[in-house]
Order: C-alpha cells, then sequence, then structure tokens
C-alpha cells in the first residue's frame, strides 16, 4: 500500500515511521487490528497526547477521533470511557472499524478465499484416492497369507 507520506519525514515527525499497512493483519491478526483501532485514548504524557491499550506508548496519534470522540483510560478500573462523543455512536464506531479491519484483512491476502475453495477440493481427492488405495491393497493381498 504507497502513502503520500515520505517515510524519513514520518520518522522525523512521530519517531518511527508507519509500517506498511498491507501485510499489518497478517503480522498481528484481524482482532488485535480491531482492538488497536477502538483502543486510543487521551494521555497528556505522550508527544501526540494519545495512547494505547494494547501498544502502550504508541507513536501514532488517534487519526479517526473525529469519528470516535476521546476516550479516557480509568485507572482504577481499566475501563476506556467515552467522555467526549465523536460523530459515530460507540456501535455505529465498531461497526466502521469492523469494516476497515475486515478490508485489511482481505488486502493483506486476497487469495485467502481461493486457497480454502482449493483446499477443500484437495482434501476430497485425497479422500476419494484414499478408498480407492485401500481398496487396491486389499485386491493385491489377497492372496497372501
Ligand atoms: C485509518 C488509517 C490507519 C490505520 C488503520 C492505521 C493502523 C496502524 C496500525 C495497526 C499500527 C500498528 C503497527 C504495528 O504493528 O507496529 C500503526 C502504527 C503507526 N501508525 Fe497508523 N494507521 C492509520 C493511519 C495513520 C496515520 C494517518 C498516521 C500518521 C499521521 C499513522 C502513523 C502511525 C505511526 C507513526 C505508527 C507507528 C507506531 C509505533 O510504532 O509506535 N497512522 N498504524
Amino acid at each position: 500500500m504507497q502513502v503520500a507520506m515520505d517515510p524519513a519525514d514520518a520518522k522525523k515527525w512521530f519517531g518511527v515511521a508507519p509500517p506498511d499497512l498491507t501485510l499489518e493483519v497478517r503480522a498481528k491478526g484481524a482482532d488485535w487490528v480491531y482492538a488497536y483501532m477502538r483502543g486510543f485514548y487521551k494521555d497528556e504524557t505522550t508527544p501526540s497526547g494519545w495512547n494505547n491499550v494494547v501498544f502502550d506508548k504508541v507513536a501514532m496519534p488517534h487519526v479517526l477521533y473525529t469519528l470516535q470522540g476521546e476516550q479516557v483510560l480509568n485507572h482504577k478500573t481499566l475501563e476506556l470511557e467515552l467522555v467526549k462523543p465523536g460523530k459515530l455512536s460507540p456501535s455505529e464506531y465498531n461497526a466502521y472499524v469492523g469494516d476497515l479491519t475486515n478490508f485489511m484483512a482481505y488486502m493483506a491476502e486476497p487469495a485467502k478465499e481461493q486457497r480454502k475453495r482449493i483446499g477443500l477440493w484437495v482434501l476430497l481427492f485425497l479422500g476419494v484416492m484414499f478408498v480407492l488405495m485401500k481398496k487396491l491393497k486389499t485386491a493385491y493381498w489377497k492372496d497372501i497369507k
């Protein structure tokens, strides 16, 4: 996935260049990416003012905060609380981020569905061959005691 941002500039701005999102779901798993995109909270001690429950001191700012709103971490219950609502309701935001994560999962391996379909035929073929070979073996060995 090509982005317009120059990696050298990104390193200067954020301290670390953003990763290639094409393979992100393969690297971390879809559940992790989904939790990550929902897990940003305000933290004045970090350079961007954001932190993340699944990626402590992450360098990425919460780019979707206008949609999700602002969350804070309740340090007693360790739960996130929405203190300033965004343009989307929490369930709408979850659905939005779910779609985004699904797209990233598709992008990480577009041939996945094809791989699964072919795999089924391969297993069927092996199953049929197993029965035939078993019958053949019985026929070959039937006169040998
Ligand atoms: C909706 C769009 C975006 C998505 C889905 C996304 C997703 C992610 C994910 C999943 C990671 C964690 C990578 C890892 O495994 O280490 C990450 C890291 C990062 N992202 Fe984003 N990102 C988005 C937009 C942006 C934008 C617009 C910026 C810059 C303004 C940015 C800057 C970064 C940086 C600097 C990191 C590295 C964080 C670190 O290692 O501390 N991201 N992003």
